[in-house]
């Protein structure tokens, strides 16, 4: 593996850091509080005992290989080893959101970035941008299942790819992200179950994706995904379902050159729609929707 080499020492708002030429960072494990751990076991224990009616098995197992609720934020090291044994990715730690490239070229080449530091603890419900919690909890347990960490990686060429053809081809791509890493479900013999990172890292959210009447269980198709804009301030008004993961690596394989030429003359659709073409699971009631744009 190549071990990056650590060019400085830098402060940060959140304290001081060493930092690597790549722009990654080591994580400052010895840095936590005990506030920060406590943290970290507080939003692990409330949802590893929440998501077993909620999240699907390949999200469980995938937690429990990590044996990331053995008391305390993980060390990624240890993390890694069972990581990279299972599917060749890695965790790198990051100061928080990164430049659309660097975050593709990370998953291209099978490193997953999360954010180093915690959120505090008047943040367990909510905070506006993604924290070791989300990052770590919600996204690297699937990085276990093979056919999702190669979808994960097919991702990230194609980001670089959309990158380059320009910003509206990017824009549809990035809401295949949210559709599916983010705000997924799947189709279980137990009923529909939680995939994505957004929905499994919040307490509030893993209960309204499954159990609310109000939005929108739709089947995942992928134009139709690409061409759909959503909220950023408020729980998702459509879900998009698959039935596995393989239907996902599947449909997403083929060159997406010409769905961004149709999908540049197209008009978006809005997030609370429904479409007489849609496979529609559960058409919600729109009960509390926001009024307001979408993204
Ligand atoms: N097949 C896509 C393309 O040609 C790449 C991709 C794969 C994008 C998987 C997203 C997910 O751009
Ligand atoms: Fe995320």
């Amino acid at each position: 593996m190549d071990i990056p080499r650590r060019v400085e020492h830098q402060q940060t708002d959140r304290g001081y850091v060493p930092v690597y030429a790549t722009g990654t960072v080591e994580q400052p494990w010895a840095s936590y509080s005990k506030t920060d751990h406590d943290v970290w076991d507080t939003l692990y224990r409330r949802q590893r005992e929440l998501l077993p009616a909620y999240a699907c098995q390949a999200f469980l197992d995938g937690l429990d290989a990590f044996g990331m609720g053995e008391g305390g934020i993980p060390r990624f090291d240890d993390l890694n080893e069972v990581l990279g044994k299972a599917t060749g990715w890695r965790i790198v730690a990051v100061e928080g959101l990164l430049p659309d490239e660097v975050f593709f070229d990370h998953l291209a080449n099978r490193r997953f970035p999360v954010s180093w530091w915690i959120r505090k603890p008047e943040q367990l419900d909510y905070l506006s941008e993604p924290d070791l919690f989300h990052d770590l909890f919600g996204h690297v347990p699937l990085l276990l299942n093979p056919v999702f960490a190669d979808y994960m990686q097919a991702y990230g060429k194609g980001g670089m790819k959309a990158h380059a053809i320009g910003p509206e081809a990017l824009m549809n791509l990035t809401r295949l992200y949210w559709y599916t890493v983010e705000f997924g479900l799947i189709r279980t013999d137990a009923g529909l179950r939680i995939y994505g990172a957004g929905i499994v890292s919040s307490k509030g959210e893993s209960v309204y994706a499954i159990d609310s009447a109000a939005p929108n269980r739709i089947g995942f198709d992928l134009e139709r995904v690409m061409n759909t804009r959503y909220r950023i301030d408020t729980y998702q008004q459509t879900y998009f379902v698959i039935d596995d993961f393989a239907q996902l690596f599947d449909a997403t394989g083929p060159d997406f050159t010409p769905i961004y030429a149709r999908l540049a003359d197209s008009s978006p659709v809005a997030a609370a729609d429904v479409l007489p073409t849609d496979t529609v699971y559960q058409r919600g009631t729109r009960e509390g929707f926001a009024n307001g744009a979408d993204n």
